[in-house]
């Protein structure tokens, strides 16, 4: 396993709408386990394979590392089949927009399908924070990013602060 570096907005790469994977292969599984080892060491809850500059849809998840545990969880080729009406406010962040904290929208009750990193079909009922977090990775597959679900005025503040902390970063 090894860490990749992740993309920081504005990179376009992130803009990307990301392809299926056709087959969940060797070169898969070491990209799955890839991208939790780099989303371990930023200390993020998930990831998509886009933020670390690889175009396919598949994300990585751990709702459980906040608590010092590890539970594991890939999303392979994830699609929603149903979202509730009832929308809840969330407060998102995103290691592609570091340091930025904002509310967003979103169904509170997702209904989605996956492969697992065995290549396995399977089903999820979701809600609160693990509703969020897939949908907020599940956009990063067709270019979205959380700070696109705020005004334009919030989105570009949010921009410029994190463009900011770059300079600074490559200054010091
Ligand atoms: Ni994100």
């Amino acid at each position: 396993m090894s860490i990749r570096p992740i993309l920081i907005a504005p990179d376009p790469r992130l803009k990307a709408v990301s392809e299926p994977v056709a087959r969940v292969d060797d070169e898969i599984k070491k990209l799955v386990d890839d991208m939790l080892e780099s989303m371990y060491a930023a200390e993020g809850i998930g990831l998509a394979a886009i933020q670390v500059g690889v175009p396919r849809r598949v994300l990585v998840m751990d709702l459980a590392q906040k608590e010092g545990r590890r539970e594991p969880q890939a999303f392979i080729n994830p699609r929603i089949l149903w979202a509730s009406d009832e929308t809840t406010l969330v407060q998102e962040g995103c290691l592609s927009v570091p340091d930025i904290w904002e509310d967003v929208e979103r169904p509170s009750r997702i209904r989605a399908e996956f492969l697992d990193r065995d290549g396995t079909l399977q089903a999820i009922d979701a809600e609160e924070l693990l509703a969020t977090c897939l949908q907020h990775e599940m956009d990063h597959l067709n270019g979205i990013l959380f700070i696109d679900h705020l005004s334009k005025l919030k989105r570009s503040i949010a921009l410029r602060k994190v463009q900011k902390a770059k300079r600074l970063e490559k200054a010091s």
